[in-house]
């Protein structure tokens, strides 16, 4: 199978984390895409969803599928969202389509985080996927000095401001062996707007798709 029939595959699979009746969160990215054109089948089973990026609120109410703010709605049962790396313990690296702050927004409203990915997004150690990091500009210079001094090479990505009209960093080389400690250090740097582990935020259930058929992974 290709990549993109695996996405097709796992964004199909996910519906059977939509909760009937409810409001869903719903993340950014090329799965997640493949998961909001599967849920338009079933639209008439949930009120709406909450959406994490400007691009997904756009395919969202293209399919027909109420789109409500976050501050209107207190929690949500799932949030469902793709990762660009996700460990053996469910901690991920998101962030590759510029969508982090607003996607861990969205994660924090919802009782369970369903990542949905395939087999290319597993990994034993994150960070082979350069680190996205939203920040206020004034701090660039501070910052790619603070990612140097524990081994990373932070590089601006070019071009991009996110949905909050932000810079991001693109953070190589770095070998995220302790998710949650670095995810809390790097939050208390002067500037940061998100960090881009999902540590704190980790995934609930992994639904990956693999050449041998959908595996779902629970993380305790
Ligand atoms: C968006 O900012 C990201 O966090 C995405 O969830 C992540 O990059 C996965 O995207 P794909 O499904 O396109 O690989």
């Amino acid at each position: 199978m290709t990549q993109d029939e695996l996405k097709t595959l796992v964004g199909r699979a996910a519906l059977e984390y939509v909760v009937p009746g409810s409001v869903i969160g719903v993340g950014t990215g090329s799965t997640v895409n493949k998961f909001i054109d599967a849920l338009a089948d079933v639209r008439d089973r949930i009120v709406g969803a909450v959406s994490s990026s400007a691009q997904t609120t756009e395919r969202l109410l293209a399919r027909g599928i109420a789109v409500f703010d976050a501050g209107e709605i207190d929690r949500l049962p799932v949030y469902i969202d793709g990762a660009d790396e996700i460990d053996r313990r469910g901690f991920m690296i998101k962030g590759g389509g510029a969508a982090l702050t607003r996607e861990k927004i969205v994660a924090d409203l919802a009782e369970r985080f369903i990542c949905i990915a395939d087999e290319s997004k597993q990994v034993n150690v994150l960070g082979r996927f350069p680190l996205p990091v939203e920040f206020i500009d004034m701090a660039h210079e501070r910052l790619v000095r603070r990612f140097a001094d524990i081994g990373g090479r932070a590089v601006l990505r070019e071009g991009v401001l996110t949905d909050n009209g932000h810079p991001l960093l693109d953070v190589h080389g770095l070998q995220i062996v302790e998710p949650p400690a670095m995810e809390a250090e790097i939050n208390q740097w002067p500037g940061i707007v998100s960090v881009g582990i999902f540590a704190r935020h980790r995934a609930s259930v992994c639904v990956l798709a693999t050449s041998a058929g959908v595996q779902r992974l629970e993380y305790a």
